[in-house]
């Protein structure tokens, strides 16, 4: 079974409005080529979503936001609730974010409670997952991403977790400049199948997308993707450069 390879491109904390409006009339025009053989999607701050969600009206550019509350509205000082991103156009959320583990507490059962909030507004999660440095080399990658990786998925059936993408990040290859390699990528993604397919099964499992994050950049995304696991890239830096992140998206393995 093909799977349509998705690239992502996640700008964290970057951007003003104008800045965001910018880059992404820049890329709209370098990837309207790839049409729908690649799915190709924006995680632009809340403050640039309504924008740029204008911006690609008409485009093959979906729209993610890069976090959001469980709860669909309250007392909840600064949070934005997945209703809020469904209205101004979002398709995807990106949940469990490392830099969302790390200095923001995030754990595996809030992911989870994110996970659904998602769904319950009718958008689709990536849910990022990845060992950090000290994991790997106390050799508990495939743990840790088990771990998590169920937790996330407490409480989905099968149909509802074949649309979801996840994303491998190991956390050691974020923002580095040290990206795993394709091998790596291939062992780890493989294995994440391999457990989709025992909590769900094999039809499943095949339907999962899964991209690999880490210091994806135009010289490296061409060797990642083309491992037969690797269904795409969450890109951080090399988004916010149009003719990066657009050359990352022409570099993804389509199956015809
Ligand atoms: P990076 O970030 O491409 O800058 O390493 C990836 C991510 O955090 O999603």
């Amino acid at each position: 079974m093909a799977r349509r390879p998705i690239v992502a491109g996640n700008w964290k904390m970057n951007k003003t409005v104008g800045e965001a409006l910018t880059l992404v009339r820049e890329v709209r025009g370098m990837v309207s080529m790839v049409r729908d053989k690649v799915e190709v999607v924006m995680a632009p701050p809340f403050t640039a979503l309504p924008a740029v969600a204008k911006a690609i009206e008409d485009s093959n550019i979906g729209l993610a936001a890069q976090n959001c509350f469980w709860e669909v509205s309250g007392a909840y000082t600064g949070e934005i609730s997945a209703p809020m991103l469904a209205e101004v156009g979002c398709t995807y959320v990106i949940i469990g974010h490392s830099e969302r583990r790390q200095h923001f507490g995030e754990t595996d059962e809030t992911v989870n409670r994110r996970v659904k909030a998602v769904v319950d507004s009718e958008l689709l999660p990536i849910i990022c997952i990845g060992e950090t440095l000290a994991e790997r080399e106390g050799g508990r990658t495939l743990e840790v991403v088990t771990r998590q990786l169920t937790g996330a998925l407490s409480g989905f059936d099968g149909a509802q977790a074949a649309r979801f993408v996840i994303a491998y990040e190991p956390v050691w290859a974020i923002g580095t400049g040290r990206n795993a390699t394709s091998s790596q990528a291939q062992e780890v993604h493989a294995h994440i199948r391999e457990q989709l397919t025992s909590l769900f099964d094999r039809e499943i499992s095949q339907q999962v997308r899964i991209q690999y994050g880490g210091s994806v950049k135009p010289d490296n995304a061409a060797d990642l993707m083309s491992k037969p696991d690797v269904d795409g890239a969450l890109v951080g830096g090399a988004s916010l450069k149009a003719a990066d992140f657009a050359a990352i998206v022409k570099a993804a393995r389509v199956e015809s």
